[in-house]
C-alpha cells in the first residue's frame, strides 16, 4: 500500500485499516442517530426489533401503552445479549442465559429462584440501559444515548429540501427489497452516491432520465442533498415512462429527484413514481451490507405488474436501448456494464476502487471542482468527526 496516498481527504487507511474500522463504530456510529427501519416494522404492544449503532446493539419495543421504548440489548445481570433480530407480541423480556425477566418497560420483574440465590436483591432497582428512539418521516431512529439531542435538531434544515412524500401513506411491497454484500469500504459507498461527476458518465444510459447538469445539490450541516429535474424527453412523456404509479404529492411543480445522504450511512431515493432507502451497514474494512426497501403509491397487484411491464418496456424503447458498453443490455453477460442495471455500476465501480487501495501506485491526483466537492466534504466532515467527535450543528 501506498503510505502517503490520500483519498484526498483522508488516508487510505480509512478505507482499509481495522483500527479505522473499530474507531468509526465508537466515535461515529456509536454517537449518530441510526435507520433502524420503518414506522409499520412495529405496530402491536410487545413488538421489537433490534439494531446495531457502532458496537451498542439497540433494541425498540412497542409498550402496552403504544409508545416506543429503546434500550441497550444488554442483559443486566451478565451483559449476555437479551433479544434475537425481530419478534412479534412478546409479553416480556427475557434473556437466555439464566431467565432473567424484564417487562416492555425495562423494568426487572423476575429472577428465577430469587429468594435462594439472590435474597438482596430488589428487582424494581435494576433496568435496562435506556437508549433514544424517535420517529422521523416515517422511519425509526435510534440513538444510544438516552438524552441524545431531539430527531428534529439532528435533521434541522433537511426536510425543507427533500420530497412532499407521505412516507407513511406509501404501501412497502413485499418484493421491494434488496439487500446485498458489497466488497468495499461503507464510505466508497457513501462517496459514490453522492459524486455527481459520475452521474453522465458511468450511468450514461441507465440514469438519462434526469438532467445532471441542472442538479442542485450541497450540505446541510453533516447532511448531503441533491435534487435534480427529469430530462426533457422523460418529463414530457412521464405518465407512459414513469415505472409506477404516480404518487400523489408530486404534483407538477415538485417533479423531479431527491437524493439525499443522511449522515453518516444513510441513502434515500424519492421520485415521482417510489420512495426508497439505502442503508449501508460497515461490516468489515472492506465490507458493507446494503439494504434497500421501496415505498409506492397504493395499488392493486394488478396494477403493479402490468406498471412493472411497461416500464421495462417502454423507456428502453425510447432511449433506443443501448448499455454503456454494448448496443443492448445483456443481464447473462459477466460485465455488470451491459446488465443495464445502474446500481450494479455502482456496485462494480466502488468494489474496483477498493481493489485498487492495495497497489502501492495508488494514489488520487486530481478531484472536480463541483461534481466531486461533495466528495471532499464528506471526507472533511468524517475527518472532523473523528478528531472531535461532535456535531456541526
Ligand atoms: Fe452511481
Amino acid at each position: 500500500m501506498n503510505k502517503n496516498a490520500s483519498m484526498p481527504i483522508l488516508p487510505v487507511e480509512a478505507y482499509t485499516s481495522q483500527e479505522w474500522f473499530e474507531e468509526e463504530q465508537t466515535v461515529l456510529f456509536g454517537n449518530t442517530w441510526q435507520f433502524a427501519g420503518l414506522a409499520e416494522d412495529i405496530q402491536d404492544p410487545g413488538d421489537y426489533l433490534t439494531v446495531q449503532c457502532g458496537h451498542q446493539n439497540i433494541v425498540i419495543v412497542k409498550g402496552r401503552d403504544q409508545r416506543l421504548r429503546a434500550f441497550h440489548n444488554l442483559c443486566r445481570h451478565r451483559g449476555t445479549q437479551l433479544l434475537r433480530a425481530v419478534g412479534k407480541k412478546q409479553k416480556a423480556l427475557t434473556c437466555p442465559y439464566h431467565d432473567w425477566t424484564y417487562d416492555l418497560n425495562g423494568q426487572l420483574i423476575s429472577v428465577p429462584e430469587k429468594d435462594k440465590e439472590f435474597p438482596d436483591l430488589a428487582l424494581d432497582s435494576i433496568c435496562l440501559h435506556k437508549a433514544s428512539v424517535d420517529i422521523w418521516r416515517g422511519m425509526l431512529w435510534v440513538h444510544p444515548r438516552p438524552d441524545a439531542d431531539a430527531i428534529t435538531k439532528w435533521f434541522q434544515g433537511v426536510e425543507a429540501q427533500l420530497g412532499p412524500h407521505q412516507v407513511e401513506r406509501l404501501i412497502e411491497y413485499p418484493d421491494s427489497r434488496l439487500e446485498k454484500v458489497i466488497q468495499a469500504n461503507w464510505k466508497i459507498v457513501a462517496e459514490n452516491f453522492m459524486d455527481v461527476y459520475h452521474l453522465a458518465h458511468l450511468h450514461s444510459n441507465t440514469l438519462h432520465m434526469y438532467d445532471h447538469a441542472k442538479a442542485s445539490f450541497g450540505f446541510v450541516g453533516d447532511h448531503y442533498v441533491f435534487w435534480e429535474p427529469h430530462a426533457k424527453k422523460y418529463g414530457e412523456n412521464l405518465d407512459a415512462l414513469m415505472p409506477f404509479k404516480r404518487i400523489a404529492e408530486m404534483t407538477d411543480q415538485h417533479l423531479g429527484a431527491y437524493v439525499p445522504w443522511l449522515f453518516p450511512n444513510f441513502g434515500l431515493s424519492e421520485t415521482e413514481s417510489s420512495w426508497s432507502t439505502f442503508h449501508a451497514i460497515p461490516l468489515a474494512p472492506d465490507k458493507t451490507k446494503v439494504i434497500i426497501r421501496s415505498k409506492l403509491e397504493p395499488m392493486t397487484n394488478w396494477e403493479f405488474t402490468k406498471q412493472q411491464m411497461k416500464s421495462n418496456m417502454s423507456w428502453h424503447g425510447i432511449m433506443g436501448g443501448k448499455t454503456k458498453y454494448g448496443d443492448k443490455p445483456d443481464p447473462q453477460s459477466e460485465d455488470p456494464m451491459v446488465w443495464n442495471d445502474f446500481m450494479e455500476e455502482d456496485v462494480y465501480v466502488c468494489e474496483q476502487q477498493q481493489k485498487s487501495l492495495k497497489n502501492p501506485l495508488f494514489n488520487v491526483t486530481h478531484t472536480a471542482k463541483l461534481g466531486e466537492s461533495t466528495v471532499r466534504n464528506f471526507q472533511s466532515i468524517i475527518a472532523r468527526w473523528m478528531q472531535h467527535a461532535e456535531p456541526s450543528n
